[in-house]
């Protein structure tokens, strides 16, 4: 069983009388900052002057200045940036803010990417620590609202000041993650499952087969708006379920037909070849090739993303979604 923090095990007084810089204000950075500040945490923000994160910061009331200037004030520095930008940032504004001043410093990551994949460097004199929560920022503030939390993943990279797990546990306990419960890991762990799972099944893999068994019903002439409702629309009853309730229990609330169906095609499907492509996938990503390929596409302006996403905007599985969403209420 995996080691599972919660509130008793976190200490919030690890972080009284210190500064935690946000640096990056957008999707996990805002609800980590107002959900820190809610917890009686001191809370800046970093952001660039001219972008649209510093003034939404400042207008929620946020002391907000440049990424450097929030780095050399704070001692806690939770890195809330796209993992394509942290390098650039480091270069242009946290190393300079480091060689000011980098004494007791603790990085806090909300993905491992950086750390796995060595895209920045840290001073010896610093914790490296991650805290990932398990899913958007919206949820992780909308939970802590509501009393809750959203579950999240906690590891310590580097321990320069023996303290590190215990700063993680109580950043994990500031944004509401120690209520649902935080899972010891790696950073290396956190960052394979974590691209392994978008790319083989939730982002990558679910929905081309969407689309392969959309488009293999269209093209036999049976209706869009049919396949679309069948192949697309229900996967979230499915989801749900399995969610809820499991594998086996998503199994005991379908129909007898869809039983035997899925069993006789599902392995069919995902058959030997298919887990074949799954290794070859997990070593991609484990040796670091799917890192490098992704900064690479990124500093070239992302053409491979644009053109998957300008045909998919344009396929008939897009364009009946969007007819559909207007004349069915559903
Ligand atoms: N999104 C999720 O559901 C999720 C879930 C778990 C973990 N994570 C992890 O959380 C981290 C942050 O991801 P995110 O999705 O929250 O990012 P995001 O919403 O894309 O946040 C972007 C923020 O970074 C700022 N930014 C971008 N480039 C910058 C630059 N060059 N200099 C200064 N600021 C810059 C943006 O500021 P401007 O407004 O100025 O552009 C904005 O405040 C990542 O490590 C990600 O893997 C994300």
């Amino acid at each position: 069983m995996a080691t599972i923090y919660y509130d008793q095990d976190a200490d919030l007084g690890l972080l009284k009388n210190k500064v935690v810089a946000i640096v990056g204000y957008g999707n996990q950075g805002r609800a980590h900052a107002l959900n820190l500040k809610d917890s009686g945490i001191d809370v800046v923000i970093g952001a660039r002057n001219n972008g649209n994160s510093f003034r939404n910061a400042e207008a929620e009331g946020f002391a907000t200045m440049s990424v450097k200037e929030a780095c050399v004030k704070a001692s806690i520095l939770a890195i809330m940036l796209p993992d394509e930008e942290v390098t650039a940032v480091f270069k242009n504004e946290i190393d300079a803010a480091l060689q000011e001043n980098s004494e007791g410093k603790t990085f806090v990551f909300a993905h491992g990417f950086t750390v796995t994949n060595q895209t920045a460097t840290f001073p010896a004199s610093a914790d490296i620590v991650l805290v990932a929560p398990t899913g958007p920022g919206r949820q992780v503030r909308s939970l802590y609202v509501e009393g809750k939390g959203l579950p999240a993943l906690v590891a310590v990279e580097q321990d320069a000041s023996g303290q590190a797990l215990g700063v993680a546990l109580a950043y994990a306990k500031a944004i509401g993650c120690t209520r649902a419960g935080a899972i010891k890991t790696t950073f290396k762990e956190e960052t394979v499952t974590d691209l392994f799972c978008e790319q083989a099944v939730l982002c990558g893999g679910m929905p081309e087969l969407i689309k392969a068994s959309f488009n293999t019903l269209v093209a036999r002439g049976y209706q869009p708006e049919l396949a679309y409702i069948s192949c697309l629309k229900e996967v979230k009853l499915i989801a749900d379920l399995l969610f809820t309730q499991g594998m086996d229990g998503m199994r005991d609330a379908i129909s007898n037909t869809a039983k035997y169906g899925s069993v006789i095609a599902g392995p069919s499907i995902i058959d030997a070849a298919a887990v074949q492509k799954l290794e070859q996938l997990l070593n991609n990503i484990e040796e670091g090739r799917f890192a490098r390929d992704f900064i690479a596409e990124a500093s070239a302006g992302s053409p491979v993303t644009r053109e998957y996403a300008s045909q998919e905007v344009n396929s008939r599985l897009a364009r009946t979604g969007r007819e559909l969403k207007s004349s069915l209420h559903f």
